[in-house]
């Protein structure tokens, strides 16, 4: 089975991309073809400094490869090493009726926020659909953000095979329940583009300052707490199995402690979590020119892969002649 993602280097990643993702395929290698990149054309829809993007890109591949995406498992590249892709996003933009972008939820609630809007944030889901189709992928383990897109992939890729026969695989999200939405510290979906965020690798100070940010319910110290519902605990709970998620629930239940407390807990599960990747990470850091050997080398493997199937879709479509 092919499962494919991408992330967006338009920031520091957070523990939403983590769980809603890259732990995902992290785990997907073992039994899995794993395709992953970093989408810069994407980020360009937010990012228009040049010297940021680059840095990012670099700093994404730097986070995956510590996070556990291993090169020689998965193929793992950047998304503007492979043009086809922006072939296909054109091929793909004859088959993608208005109304399908129109309704696209990402693109709803940027216009809705008042993020400036331009032909590449309406036009981001055929770009998405390309990535997906030119490597036929069956599976995308996403975000419950991203199954609209996934969706919309679907449908391209419907419509493009009525027309010219059994080309394109379609594909399939697949969300982890439990770890659907992963709340900011406002309480609204974690995103980079919502300055909301709890990064993985930042620094243990800096990190404790965002977490006594998150927004929580004003209860008396000595008074029971909700923890369905506290964003505190939802964080938490991503970090914790068994007796340990219950010894939590139970601190909730039993009062006595403010939510000031289970956020310095929160602070230091995370931490401990993360301990060993950023190990990994300090190695990559200082190994910047290998980060780009294994981007390269992957790009390579994406593009024999994408070749066979754009020139299947060049022929068919009468572009090749
Ligand atoms: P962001 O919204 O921070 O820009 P991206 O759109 O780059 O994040 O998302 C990269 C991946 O991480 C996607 O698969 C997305 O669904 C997932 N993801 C992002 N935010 C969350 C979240 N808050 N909860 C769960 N998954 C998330
Ligand atoms: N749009 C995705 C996001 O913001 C990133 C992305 C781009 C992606 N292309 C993709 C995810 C293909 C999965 C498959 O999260």
């Amino acid at each position: 089975m092919r499962v494919l993602t991408g992330i967006q280097p338009s920031g520091d990643l957070h523990i939403g991309n983590y769980f809603g993702s890259i732990k995902q395929m992290v785990e997907a290698q073992e039994n899995s073809q794993t395709f992953a990149f970093i989408a810069n054309y994407h980020a360009m829809t937010s990012v228009s400094e040049g010297e940021r993007l680059s840095k990012l890109t670099m700093q994404c591949a730097t986070d995956f490869l510590a996070l556990g995406i291993d090169p020689k498992k998965s193929v793992f590249w950047v998304q503007s090493d492979v043009k086809e892709v922006l072939e296909l996003y054109w091929i793909l933009s004859s088959f993608t009726p208005m109304g399908l972008l129109e309704r696209a939820h990402s693109y709803k609630d940027k216009t809705a926020k008042g993020f400036a809007t331009n032909h590449s944030l309406f036009s981001y889901p055929v770009l998405m659909a390309a990535d997906i189709l030119l490597f036929n992928s069956e599976v995308v383990p996403v975000g419950k953000d991203q199954i609209q897109h996934v969706e919309i992939a679907r449908d391209i890729a419907i419509k493009f095979n009525n027309k010219y026969g059994d080309i394109l695989t379609i594909p399939e999200f697949r969300v982890q329940e439990e770890v659907a939405t992963v709340p900011g510290i406002d309480g609204q979906k974690m995103s980079k583009s919502y300055g909301n965020i709890v990064n993985i690798f930042g620094e243990e100070k800096a990190q404790m300052k965002t977490i006594k940010k998150i927004v929580t319910e004003n209860v008396a110290m000595e008074e029971p707490k909700e923890y369905e519902t506290c964003n505190v605990y939802n964080m938490a709970k991503l970090f914790l199995e068994g007796d340990n998620l219950i010894a939590l629930q139970e601190r909730y239940k039993r009062g006595g402690e403010g939510h000031g407390h289970f956020k310095i807990y929160l602070g230091e599960v995370m931490w401990e979590y993360f301990r060993d990747f950023r190990e990994k990470r300090e190695y990559f850091e200082a190994h910047q020119d290998e980060v780009k050997e294994i981007l390269k080398a992957g790009a390579s493997k994406a593009r024999e892969v994408a070749l066979t199937t754009i020139e299947k879709i060049r022929s068919v479509t009468g572009i090749s002649y």
